[in-house]
Protein backbone atom coordinates (compact mmCIF):
# COMPACT_ATOMS: atom_id res chain seq x y z
CA UNK A 1 0.00 0.00 0.00
CA UNK A 2 1.14 3.07 -0.68
CA UNK A 3 1.25 5.88 2.35
CA UNK A 4 2.96 8.39 0.63
CA UNK A 5 1.78 9.71 -3.60
CA UNK A 6 3.22 12.62 -4.84
CA UNK A 7 3.00 13.72 -8.08
CA UNK A 8 4.61 16.11 -10.42
CA UNK A 9 4.88 19.33 -7.48
CA UNK A 10 6.25 22.53 -8.31
CA UNK A 11 6.94 25.55 -5.94
CA UNK A 12 8.50 28.94 -6.79
CA UNK A 13 9.53 31.46 -4.48
CA UNK A 14 10.06 34.83 -6.44
CA UNK A 15 12.47 34.14 -9.11
CA UNK A 16 13.65 30.98 -7.09
CA UNK A 17 11.79 27.44 -8.87
CA UNK A 18 13.22 25.89 -5.81
CA UNK A 19 11.03 22.46 -6.85
CA UNK A 20 10.31 22.14 -10.42
CA UNK A 21 9.00 18.69 -10.77
CA UNK A 22 9.17 16.26 -7.92
CA UNK A 23 6.95 12.80 -8.29
CA UNK A 24 7.84 10.40 -5.49
CA UNK A 25 6.15 7.40 -3.33
CA UNK A 26 6.76 5.83 -0.19
CA UNK A 27 5.47 2.37 0.56
CA UNK A 28 3.73 0.75 4.12
CA UNK A 29 6.79 0.02 6.04
CA UNK A 30 9.60 1.50 3.81
CA UNK A 31 12.11 3.55 4.91
CA UNK A 32 12.83 6.10 1.78
CA UNK A 33 15.42 8.56 1.51
CA UNK A 34 15.71 11.97 -0.25
CA UNK A 35 18.94 13.01 -1.43
CA UNK A 36 20.33 15.83 -3.33
CA UNK A 37 22.84 18.47 -3.33
CA UNK A 38 22.14 21.64 -1.44
CA UNK A 39 19.54 24.00 -2.97
CA UNK A 40 17.76 20.44 -4.53
CA UNK A 41 14.77 21.28 -3.16
CA UNK A 42 13.96 18.61 -0.58
CA UNK A 43 13.22 20.51 2.19
CA UNK A 44 11.21 22.44 0.18
CA UNK A 45 9.77 18.81 -0.99
CA UNK A 46 9.31 18.03 2.75
CA UNK A 47 7.57 21.22 3.98
CA UNK A 48 5.03 20.55 0.89
CA UNK A 49 4.30 17.55 2.30
CA UNK A 50 3.67 18.86 5.69
CA UNK A 51 1.40 21.22 4.61
CA UNK A 52 3.62 23.97 5.25
CA UNK A 53 4.31 25.60 1.96
CA UNK A 54 1.49 25.21 -0.52
CA UNK A 55 2.66 23.90 -3.95
CA UNK A 56 1.86 25.74 -6.91
CA UNK A 57 0.69 22.66 -9.02
CA UNK A 58 0.87 19.06 -8.39
CA UNK A 59 -0.58 16.56 -5.70
CA UNK A 60 0.14 14.62 -2.76
CA UNK A 61 -2.25 11.78 -1.37
CA UNK A 62 -1.00 10.24 1.60
CA UNK A 63 -2.96 7.31 3.40
CA UNK A 64 -5.22 7.25 -0.14
CA UNK A 65 -6.22 10.57 0.90
CA UNK A 66 -5.37 13.93 -0.86
CA UNK A 67 -3.89 16.32 1.52
CA UNK A 68 -5.64 19.22 0.37
CA UNK A 69 -9.11 17.96 0.73
CA UNK A 70 -8.23 15.98 4.01
CA UNK A 71 -5.83 18.05 5.77
CA UNK A 72 -6.19 17.59 9.27
CA UNK A 73 -7.11 13.55 8.85
CA UNK A 74 -3.69 13.36 6.79
CA UNK A 75 -2.09 15.51 8.97
CA UNK A 76 -3.09 13.98 12.63
CA UNK A 77 -1.06 10.74 10.74
CA UNK A 78 2.22 12.46 10.05
CA UNK A 79 4.99 13.73 12.23
CA UNK A 80 8.48 15.56 11.41
CA UNK A 81 11.71 16.21 12.67
CA UNK A 82 14.38 18.51 11.25
CA UNK A 83 18.04 19.63 12.78
CA UNK A 84 17.11 23.17 12.61
CA UNK A 85 13.90 23.04 14.60
CA UNK A 86 14.90 23.75 18.18
CA UNK A 87 12.67 23.01 21.32
CA UNK A 88 12.41 25.26 24.02
CA UNK A 89 15.62 25.18 26.05
CA UNK A 90 13.98 26.52 29.46
CA UNK A 91 11.44 23.72 29.55
CA UNK A 92 12.21 20.66 31.23
CA UNK A 93 12.15 17.23 28.86
CA UNK A 94 8.80 16.31 30.39
CA UNK A 95 7.45 19.82 30.63
CA UNK A 96 8.00 19.48 26.70
CA UNK A 97 6.77 16.24 25.87
CA UNK A 98 3.53 16.56 28.12
CA UNK A 99 2.85 19.76 26.30
CA UNK A 100 2.67 18.31 22.55
CA UNK A 101 0.98 15.38 23.85
CA UNK A 102 -1.81 17.64 24.85
CA UNK A 103 -1.44 19.77 21.85
CA UNK A 104 -1.67 16.74 19.52
CA UNK A 105 -4.91 16.04 21.15
CA UNK A 106 -3.99 12.33 22.42
CA UNK A 107 -6.58 10.66 24.31
CA UNK A 108 -4.10 9.35 27.38
CA UNK A 109 -1.49 11.98 26.93
CA UNK A 110 0.52 11.30 30.08
CA UNK A 111 0.54 7.11 29.48
CA UNK A 112 1.45 7.98 25.79
CA UNK A 113 4.47 9.94 26.90
CA UNK A 114 5.86 7.45 29.11
CA UNK A 115 5.56 4.76 26.63
CA UNK A 116 7.49 6.76 23.78
CA UNK A 117 9.92 7.43 27.31
CA UNK A 118 10.45 3.84 27.92
CA UNK A 119 10.86 3.26 24.01
CA UNK A 120 13.65 5.79 23.61
CA UNK A 121 14.97 5.29 27.01
CA UNK A 122 14.89 9.10 28.15
CA UNK A 123 13.62 8.44 31.30
CA UNK A 124 16.75 9.88 33.07
CA UNK A 125 16.40 12.98 31.27
CA UNK A 126 12.84 13.93 31.77
CA UNK A 127 13.89 16.30 34.90
CA UNK A 128 16.73 17.96 32.96
CA UNK A 129 16.30 21.37 30.77
CA UNK A 130 16.45 21.04 27.06
CA UNK A 131 19.08 23.45 26.64
CA UNK A 132 21.01 21.40 29.23
CA UNK A 133 21.58 18.29 27.05
CA UNK A 134 23.63 17.36 24.80
CA UNK A 135 22.76 17.08 20.45
CA UNK A 136 22.49 13.51 20.62
CA UNK A 137 20.16 13.91 23.48
CA UNK A 138 17.88 16.39 22.33
CA UNK A 139 17.57 14.90 19.08
CA UNK A 140 16.21 11.92 20.97
CA UNK A 141 13.65 14.17 22.54
CA UNK A 142 12.61 15.23 18.80
CA UNK A 143 12.28 11.82 17.81
CA UNK A 144 10.32 11.27 20.96
CA UNK A 145 7.97 14.61 19.94
CA UNK A 146 7.83 13.08 16.77
CA UNK A 147 6.65 9.54 17.59
CA UNK A 148 3.75 10.87 20.57
CA UNK A 149 0.97 10.73 18.17
CA UNK A 150 2.09 7.49 16.95
CA UNK A 151 2.60 8.45 13.32
CA UNK A 152 2.35 6.06 9.89
CA UNK A 153 4.42 8.85 8.40
CA UNK A 154 7.26 10.18 9.63
CA UNK A 155 9.45 13.15 7.77
CA UNK A 156 13.06 13.56 9.13
CA UNK A 157 14.99 16.40 7.38
CA UNK A 158 18.68 15.71 8.28
CA UNK A 159 17.94 14.11 11.92
CA UNK A 160 21.88 13.03 12.33
CA UNK A 161 22.91 16.36 10.96
CA UNK A 162 24.23 17.88 14.22
CA UNK A 163 25.58 14.58 15.90
CA UNK A 164 28.79 13.13 16.12
CA UNK A 165 29.50 9.71 14.60
CA UNK A 166 28.72 7.54 17.64
CA UNK A 167 25.27 9.65 18.37
CA UNK A 168 24.16 9.93 14.98
CA UNK A 169 24.97 5.89 14.49
CA UNK A 170 22.68 5.73 17.67
CA UNK A 171 20.09 7.82 16.34
CA UNK A 172 20.46 5.94 13.27
CA UNK A 173 19.87 2.53 15.33
CA UNK A 174 16.95 3.69 16.98
CA UNK A 175 14.98 4.79 13.63
CA UNK A 176 15.40 1.41 11.95
CA UNK A 177 13.98 -0.40 15.33
CA UNK A 178 11.16 1.84 15.46
CA UNK A 179 10.35 2.43 11.73
CA UNK A 180 10.81 -1.94 11.34
CA UNK A 181 9.20 -3.00 14.23
CA UNK A 182 6.12 -0.65 14.16
CA UNK A 183 6.08 -1.05 10.71
CA UNK A 184 6.30 2.73 10.28
CA UNK A 185 7.19 4.67 6.92
CA UNK A 186 10.29 7.31 7.09
CA UNK A 187 10.72 9.59 4.74
CA UNK A 188 14.37 10.85 5.27
CA UNK A 189 16.95 13.33 4.17
CA UNK A 190 21.13 12.87 4.55
CA UNK A 191 24.09 14.12 3.19
CA UNK A 192 25.68 11.00 4.94
CA UNK A 193 25.77 8.40 2.47
CA UNK A 194 26.82 5.62 4.19
CA UNK A 195 23.94 6.21 6.90
CA UNK A 196 21.09 5.95 3.77
CA UNK A 197 22.98 3.30 2.02
CA UNK A 198 22.53 1.44 5.71
CA UNK A 199 18.96 2.61 6.37
CA UNK A 200 16.85 3.57 3.02
CA UNK A 201 15.26 0.76 1.46
CA UNK A 202 14.68 3.16 -1.84
CA UNK A 203 16.63 6.75 -2.64
CA UNK A 204 15.22 9.43 -4.95
CA UNK A 205 18.06 11.81 -5.78
CA UNK A 206 16.52 15.12 -6.43
CA UNK A 207 18.52 18.06 -8.37
CA UNK A 208 17.58 21.19 -9.76
CA UNK A 209 14.35 20.58 -8.24
CA UNK A 210 13.53 17.49 -10.01
CA UNK A 211 13.98 13.63 -9.42
CA UNK A 212 16.53 12.53 -11.73
CA UNK A 213 16.88 8.72 -9.92
CA UNK A 214 14.87 6.23 -8.08
CA UNK A 215 16.16 3.07 -6.65
CA UNK A 216 17.59 0.90 -3.95
CA UNK A 217 21.66 2.21 -3.19
CA UNK A 218 22.60 -1.03 -5.52
CA UNK A 219 20.46 -0.26 -8.40
CA UNK A 220 21.73 3.27 -8.08
CA UNK A 221 24.93 2.22 -8.51
CA UNK A 222 24.73 0.00 -10.70
CA UNK A 223 22.91 2.33 -13.35
CA UNK A 224 25.15 5.31 -13.25
CA UNK A 225 28.22 2.32 -13.67
CA UNK A 226 29.83 3.75 -9.89
CA UNK A 227 30.72 2.24 -6.97
CA UNK A 228 28.62 3.19 -4.41
CA UNK A 229 25.74 6.33 -3.59
CA UNK A 230 28.69 8.56 -2.90
CA UNK A 231 29.71 8.35 -6.65
CA UNK A 232 26.03 8.36 -7.88
CA UNK A 233 25.57 11.55 -5.49
CA UNK A 234 29.13 13.16 -6.79
CA UNK A 235 27.83 12.53 -10.19
CA UNK A 236 24.42 13.51 -9.36
CA UNK A 237 25.43 17.03 -8.35
CA UNK A 238 27.99 17.44 -11.02
CA UNK A 239 26.02 16.88 -13.99
CA UNK A 240 22.91 18.40 -12.70
CA UNK A 241 19.72 16.56 -14.32
CA UNK A 242 20.64 13.37 -15.48
CA UNK A 243 18.16 10.82 -16.41
CA UNK A 244 18.73 7.03 -16.66
N1 LIG B 1 10.89 30.35 1.95
C1 LIG B 1 11.73 30.53 0.93
N2 LIG B 1 11.82 31.72 0.29
C2 LIG B 1 12.65 31.90 -0.74
N3 LIG B 1 13.46 30.94 -1.25
C3 LIG B 1 13.43 29.75 -0.67
C4 LIG B 1 12.58 29.46 0.46
N4 LIG B 1 12.76 28.16 0.81
C5 LIG B 1 13.68 27.67 -0.02
N5 LIG B 1 14.09 28.61 -0.92
C6 LIG B 1 15.05 28.41 -2.02
O1 LIG B 1 14.65 27.27 -2.74
C7 LIG B 1 15.78 26.48 -3.13
C8 LIG B 1 15.64 25.08 -2.57
O2 LIG B 1 15.83 25.15 -1.15
P1 LIG B 1 15.64 23.90 -0.19
O3 LIG B 1 14.34 23.24 -0.50
O4 LIG B 1 15.84 24.38 1.19
O5 LIG B 1 16.83 22.94 -0.64
P2 LIG B 1 17.58 21.75 0.13
O6 LIG B 1 16.77 21.39 1.34
O7 LIG B 1 17.67 20.65 -0.88
O8 LIG B 1 18.94 22.27 0.47
C9 LIG B 1 17.01 27.23 -2.66
O9 LIG B 1 17.49 28.03 -3.71
C10 LIG B 1 16.46 28.09 -1.52
O10 LIG B 1 17.23 29.25 -1.34
MG1 LIG C 1 17.28 21.33 3.35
Amino acid sequence: MKILEATSLAKRFGPVQAVADVSLTVRQGEIAGLLGPNGAGKSTTLHMLLGLVTPDSGTIRMFGLDLARHRTEVLSQVNFSASYLGLPGVLHVREVLDSFARMYGLRQPRERVDEIVELLEIGPLLRRKVIELSSGQQTRIQLAKALLNDPRLLILDEPTAALDPDAGDRIRGLLVRVARESGKALLITSHNMREVERMCDRIHFISGGRIVATGTAAELASDFGVEDLEEVFLKVARQGSIHI
